[in-house]
């Protein structure tokens, strides 16, 4: 562990460094575009949480704070925390926030692996898309967990496994140009960290929550206004840049041109669509973690 801009100490250094840094930039940059990208799963997260009028919300892996303003407005007597990696995601929700005139919500640079949250503080713990990169998902959501009362909820969204993700699937066969591009190893920390549901279900159980639900969602992601306003974005993301990285330049211009066709493909009267799986994930605390058997 290591200490650093993050309040509190820091378990997962490589993470932070990544969300910290060019990733995170991109996304306070384009932070329009992803709260679009995922607005089909908004509004159900949302619904599932239920979030009463005088309730205290954590949002774990926050981002640019979206569900965590939308929980702070359902809390009007209440208050919502958003805890992140990432300092330039964590000042463009803070300046939405101040612009929207909330004064019940916060955010806070933390590990929530590992943050000291003060116990039995929060009566729903949330997250769109935020809690697959735990390296310790156990400890992670251990911790996350004792910051609930026992019976406190969590109601989170996670990825589904790769072949039933049609934007990672199309987009990888486009910038393949004839390699064999590796499957992220199953549960590593990274967007399909949760992708299965049975080591879901261990996870949390072992953490200490129960009556853990798993309900699958496919809705569509959208990526811009046309081809190539979704080509513009998707050029620079993290994971086309990963995946085009160390090609040669003939190849790097086969595999762009290779994706721009796969984004035309997928553009329709509202925009380009592009087919996407998760999992909605409802628990609650028992009250502590269990004990290894
Ligand atoms: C895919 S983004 C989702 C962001 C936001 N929830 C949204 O829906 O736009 C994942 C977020 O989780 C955050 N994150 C990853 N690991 C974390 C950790 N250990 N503690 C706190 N935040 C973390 C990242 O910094 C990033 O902002």
């Amino acid at each position: 562990m290591c200490e650093d801009a993050v309040t509190g100490p820091v378990a997962n250094a490589e993470m932070a460094a990544a969300w910290d840094g060019d990733e995170g930039e991109g996304w306070a940059r384009h932070w329009q575009r992803h709260d679009r990208l995922v607005s089909a799963y908004h509004e159900v997260l949302l619904a599932a949480a239920a979030v009463a009028r005088s309730e205290r919300v954590l949002d774990v892996g926050c981002g640019n704070g979206q569900t965590t303003r939308d929980a702070a407005r359902s809390a009007a007597d209440g208050r919502a925390l958003g805890v992140d990696l990432s300092s330039p995601m964590l000042e463009r929700a803070r300046k939405l926030a101040r612009l929207e005139g909330l004064a019940n919500v916060d955010f806070e640079q933390a590990d929530a692996q590992v943050h000291p949250f003060a116990a039995a503080s929060y009566d729903v713990v949330v997250s769109r898309f935020g809690v697959m990169f735990f390296a310790d998902p156990v400890a992670a959501f251990a911790n996350i967990g004792a910051a609930l009362p026992p019976g406190g909820r969590m109601v989170v969204l996670a990825w589904r496994d790769l072949a039933d993700n049609e934007w990672l699937t199309a987009i990888r066969s486009a910038l393949a140009v004839g390699r064999d591009l590796p499957s992220p190893p199953p549960g590593a920390p990274g967007p399909l960290g949760l992708a299965d549901a049975d080591r879901d279900r261990a996870i949390l159980h072992a953490a200490g929550f129960d009556e853990v639900e798993l309900t699958p969602l496919d809705r569509p992601l959208w990526f811009g206004t046309d081809a190539d306003d979704a080509f513009a974005f998707a050029q620079g993301s993290g994971a086309v840049r990963g995946l085009t990285e160390g090609l040669a330049e003939q190849q790097r211009v086969r595999a762009l041109d290779q994706l721009r066709t796969t984004l035309h493909e997928h553009a329709t009267d509202d925009g380009v669509q592009l087919g996407s799986a998760a999992w909605l994930i409802t628990a609650r605390w028992r009250g502590q973690r269990r004990a290894a058997s």
